[in-house]
């Protein structure tokens, strides 16, 4: 399977909207019209998105950005800098859930930010129980770090991918 990470335009939302609204993605992702809002708003500088596609169809949508100083402190992540870059994953094709394309997406974003030198580490965020988002994460080389109070949205796993990470396939 071939899996490319493909510029998000405004031509997606309404397969965006799709994909916020299948159960699968509303249970993790939290209100489809608070999502689809903030997706139709224009890209602050620091954040960055993507359309995933595997084999030439679009199949979910990849977003990662620098998290601010206050997000941080909020959370208790204190010890986290600025400077780290978090990664949020969504397949929206229910089909295409547990075919190694959310891994391989996480891995290319992870390349790429990683590219920037003055980036120390990436971070990703699961619920304890979303198993199949920390193993897609660790697919692409992230390690669990610990748990924190992600407020408001409550206990959240914290995976934290080193430079020198190796994948676990
Ligand atoms: C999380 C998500 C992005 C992962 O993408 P994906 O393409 O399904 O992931 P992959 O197929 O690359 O890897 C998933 C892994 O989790 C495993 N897995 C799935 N469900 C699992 C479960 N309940 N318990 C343990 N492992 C599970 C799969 O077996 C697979 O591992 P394997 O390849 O070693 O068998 C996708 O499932 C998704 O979009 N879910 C809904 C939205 C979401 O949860 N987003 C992340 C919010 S943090």
């Amino acid at each position: 399977m071939t899996v490319r990470l493909v510029p998000f335009s405004e031509g997606d939302l309404p397969l965006v909207e799709q994909w916020l609204s299948a159960p699968h993605v509303r249970e993790r992702w939290g209100d489809p019209e608070e999502n689809l809002e903030s997706l139709c708003l224009a890209l602050p500088s620091g954040y960055w998105r993507a359309i995933i596609e595997a084999d030439g169809r679009k199949v979910g949508l990849v977003l990662w950005q620098h998290p601010t100083r206050e997000e941080l402190d909020v959370a208790g992540l204190a010890d986290i800098p600025a400077s780290v870059i978090d990664i949020d994953i969504m397949i929206g094709e229910r089909g295409a859930v547990g075919r190694g394309i959310g891994s391989s997406a996480i891995r290319m974003v992870a390349e790429q930010a990683l590219a920037d030198v003055s980036v120390p580490f990436l971070i990703g965020c699961a619920a304890p129980d979303n198993l199949a988002s920390q193993r897609a994460f660790a697919k692409a080389g992230f390690q669990r770090d610990r748990e924190f109070d992600d407020v408001p949205n409550g206990i959240h796993v914290l995976m934290v991918r080193h430079r020198q990470a190796e994948s676990k396939e």
